[in-house]
């Protein structure tokens, strides 16, 4: 076991200001599809998601609340943690940034980075936005305004150890053009090159107006950047720490994918690995910025009223409804809108119609016509051999976190089993010729299990219930093909608007 590396794959830790929504749902679907996919292939996976709970934010957020910062942060992860599990999301470890291990993770790394010279103490003055734990130049702001939140900054004037990013510029080029995939997607990767050769210069890595935080060991006034605190979540949490890594940490690292939005891939692929380069870590194989989610054209703001819980839509349409909606709508890596009307006419043409019906019209023959048992894999069957030929390429997009074209390579396997259904008419078959419609609907299970195993990583939930019926999974021969109950019920009434003011 020690020596097999196991594919390690994390979300970012969210912030637990506030609970999470449909945007913190993506990050970790899309994490949770690759790593069913990759177990289904008998590869070994760690994926790793979690909640970052430091920061002025959080001890503001609290002090309003009249609560300990500790208390509402329980709070909050429980419901990131919960919705993992509405959302049928299967991860290895969840990590929090109050976990004792990491918190003594990250003081070692400090202390070792002060020895090495790389943290060095000074005095800092800037422009900080405190939703985004992050200082600004004056240039980067819009209207005087933070260019995220387009709320106020603080100027902050305090006393700072800084991180000598500055180092670390030539080294960081000359890895992203050796490892031309670590800053993924390419189309992404232009800005942060050029941000990196526009000359980077050393950040603010501590601050002593934050009490809620991890105390620098050495000058416990300071507490560590959030950022810098969270981001090496990556590493403690796969047993990293410089004082004495655990036995797992080799089974674990490097990461193989980071997957985060797009506006934390300057964390992600500048600072992030210049602090394993400080630190003499290997770097993570690839860090992967996908788009950002609007809602009905705008930014998702809470205060605004502009949002779309995931446990909404899993009442209204089931979790593999929004599983499928979320990776179909939008290619993975661009910025896509999300409308409950766009929702409902996929659900009802893709998943109802499509799929729904075709599992249900086989399904129903099959239960009436097979003599009540499944039979075993057809030997000639030119449709089920075709099909399955189309395997490693969807296997390829989905190792490639192209999930909108994996998932319109499979849907072009159910329309070209819904034309053959209907080129066939298999109920036409039954009258004049019983053999051939048996034939018939006994390649037809084969190509419903073979779907089914293509949805599986994508819609587990609904891959399962083929299965069962499909008999799939039992020992071979007596299990009885029954009617079924539809997969996706048909909407009649279209959700219109935002659906948490049903
Ligand atoms: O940034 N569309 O946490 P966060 C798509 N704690 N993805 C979205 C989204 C949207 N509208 N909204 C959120 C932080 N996300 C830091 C990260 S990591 C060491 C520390 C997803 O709670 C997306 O993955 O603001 C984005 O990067 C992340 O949630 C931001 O979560
Ligand atoms: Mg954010």
């Amino acid at each position: 076991m020690m020596n097999t590396k196991k594919y390690y794959i994390t979300t970012p830790l969210y912030y637990v200001n506030d609970k999470p929504h449909i945007g913190h749902a993506y990050t970790t679907l899309a994490a949770d599809v690759l790593a069913r996919h990759l177990r289904a292939k008998d590869i070994p996976v760690h994926f790793q998601t979690g909640t970052d709970e430091h920061g002025s934010n959080i001890e503001k957020i609290a002090r309003e609340k009249g609560i300990a910062p500790k208390v509402w942060c329980d709070g909050i992860s429980a419901d990131f943690r919960n919705l993992w599990k509405t959302l049928n999301i299967k991860y290895d470890y969840f990590i929090r940034t109050t976990d004792a291990a990491h918190e003594a993770g990250v003081q070692a790394v400090f202390e070792q980075l002060i020895k090495s010279g790389d943290i060095y103490p000074g005095s800092y003055e800037g422009l900080y936005c405190s939703s985004c734990e992050a200082f600004y130049d004056e240039g980067e702001l819009k209207e005087k305004n933070c260019p995220v939140h387009a709320r106020p900054v603080e100027r902050v004037k305090e006393e700072t150890y800084f991180f000598r990013l500055s180092k670390y510029g030539d080294a960081l080029l000359a890895h992203y053009e050796k490892h031309p995939d670590f800053l993924s997607p390419r189309y992404r990767s232009q800005e942060l090159i050029n941000f990196v050769k526009s000359g980077l210069r050393d950040i603010s890595v501590s601050r002593t107006k934050v009490a809620w935080g991890v105390p620098v060991r050495s000058d416990p006034k300071h507490t560590v950047y959030v950022w810098f605190d969270a981001l090496l979540n990556y590493a403690t949490g796969a047993g990293y720490n410089p004082e004495h890594n655990s036995p797992d940490f080799p089974v674990l690292w490097p990461a193989d994918v980071h997957l985060v939005g797009k506006e934390i891939f300057r964390f992600h692929g500048v600072i992030w690995p210049a602090m394993l380069m400080a630190l003499g870590v290997e770097l993570p194989r690839k860090v992967y910025a996908h788009g950002w989610w609007t809602i009905n054209g705008d930014k998702m703001s809470k205060s605004r009223g502009n949002y779309i819980r995931a446990e909404d839509v899993v009442r209204d349409y089931g979790v593999d409804a929004l599983r499928y909606f979320i990776f179909r709508e939008v290619p993975f890596g661009q910025d896509g809108d999300f409308s409950m009307e766009a929702f409902h006419r996929r659900y009802n043409a893709d998943l109802a119609n499509d799929l729904g019906n075709l599992f249900s019209r086989l399904m129903n023959m099959a239960a009436k016509y097979l003599d009540h048992r499944l039979p075993e894999k057809p030997a000639d069957s030119e449709i089920f051999r075709e099909l399955t030929s189309w395997t490693p390429e969807i296997h390829r997009r989905i190792e490639a976190l192209q999930f909108s074209e994996a998932l319109e390579k499979i849907w072009q396997g159910v329309s070209t089993l819904n034309r053959l259904v209907d080129t066939k008419k298999p109920w036409a078959l039954a009258k004049t010729d019983p053999a051939a419609l048996k034939s018939f609907l006994h390649e037809m299970v084969w190509c419903l299990r073979l779907l089914a195993a293509w949805l599986d990583p994508f819609m587990p939930d609904t891959a399962s219930r083929m299965h069962l019926q499909l008999g799939v999974g039992r020992t071979a021969g007596g299990v009885e093909p029954q009617k079924v109950p539809p997969l996706f019920p048909r909407k009649q009434e279209e959700k219109t608007g935002d659906p948490k003011n049903n």
